[in-house]
């Protein structure tokens, strides 16, 4: 087992990952970078993150900047991100952190946890990088490295007791933090889903599925359930140059967001038709249907939506709405969802 962390560690000094949120070897990262980055890849790609980990830290180089900056600014400059529950939940912990905690992040798993946003695996993470805790950490790359090398042949999620309990065994007292950095490169870049490179990798010896040599069976996961369809008219509502949108509603998918008013995100097999979707209507405009279908796929269900276009005399007042320059909306921080549709006006 002690092994193992060794050959990982020798093996992270050399072929690291340089990433933007990683201090040099040897030295201690910043909480708030390590706290930052973790929320940012709770669900996305390090590839992703780091233009957004680059631009949040300009914007807000600490806690406490954060915690002053308006909600709206942060969901503004979170857009594309996804998971906007998350861009929320940053901006409260970040005032927790500041007015409960002396703007100092909590240096352990139990106190981290507390904290808006930050669960089991952003607690463990946070311990173990930011503040040297031999803090168990597991994400899905770990998950697949460590059911890899155990062979552990429980369904997920039944098989995430299994592999944290072998995780606990191979996590070492020293350098936990570079430790758990390691797993996650090594499933990203070597410990692949498909065709992982074993000849490459510095722990192959004690790796059960490579001797075995079924690798890709692991992690074992149930299979797929199929996502259902919705289907929506949203409104492209246009008076001189600028454009109505609306502000989503707090709480829900894209709380908080601006996006285009629409008929009800149902799943359904075809779109509403003209008497339906015209009663959903912000306004009672000559509306026109356009062809194009925008799509998206949320983490639940794939959406499809065509656009309904029409202009109104009076720069109207409506609840929730508000009117906005059709040709700069990129200022406004659209989720990617309806940026697409968008994209179908423009
Ligand atoms: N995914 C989640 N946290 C990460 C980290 N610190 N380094 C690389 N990938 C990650």
């Amino acid at each position: 087992m002690a092994k193992i962390a060794a050959e990982l560690l020798k093996w992270y000094d050399d072929e690291r990952r340089d990433l933007p949120w990683r201090s040099h070897p040897g030295t201690r990262p910043d909480p708030y970078h390590v706290w930052l980055s973790e929320v940012m890849l709770q669900q996305t790609t390090v590839a992703t993150v780091k233009a957004y980990f680059e631009k949040f830290l300009k914007l807000w180089p600490t806690v406490d900047a954060l915690a002053q900056a308006p909600l709206d600014v942060v969901l503004k400059e979170w857009a594309g991100l996804g998971y906007y529950a998350r861009a929320r939940n940053l901006h409260k912990c970040a005032q927790v952190v500041v007015h409960e905690h002396k703007g100092l992040f909590p240096d352990n798993e139990e106190h981290l946890r507390k904290l808006p946003g930050i669960g089991d695996y952003t607690a463990s993470a946070i311990a173990a990088i930011a503040f040297d805790r031999p803090a168990v950490v597991v994400d899905g790359n770990v998950e697949r490295v460590v059911s890899r090398m155990f062979r552990i042949t429980d369904q997920l999620p039944a098989a995430r007791k299994p592999i944290k309990d072998a995780t606990t065994k191979i996590t070492p007292t020293r350098r936990p933090g570079d430790f758990a950095q390691a797993m996650m490169d090594l499933g990203a870049t070597t410990c692949t889903p498909r065709n992982p490179k074993c000849l490459l990798c510095p722990v192959k010896q004690g790796c059960a599925a490579q001797k075995a040599g079924d690798m890709e069976r692991f992690p074992v996961k149930a299979p797929k359930k199929i996502k259902p369809t919705r289907r929506a008219i949203s409104f492209w509502l246009v008076h001189r140059d600028e454009v109505l949108l609306e502000r989503r509603e707090p709480k829900g998918l894209l709380g908080g967001m601006p996006g285009l008013f629409s008929t009800p995100w149902v799943e359904r097999s075809d779109f509403p038709g003209l008497t339906e979707w015209q009663q959903n209507a912000p306004y009672g405009a000559s509306w026109q249907l356009s062809e194009e279908i925008a799509k998206h796929t949320f983490t639940h269900f794939h959406l499809e939506t065509r656009l309904a276009v029409g202009h109104s005399d009076k720069r109207l007042n409506i609840e929730n709405g508000f009117w906005h320059p059709a040709a700069n909306l990129e200022e406004v921080g659209l989720p990617t969802a309806f940026a697409k549709i968008v994209k179908l006006a423009l």
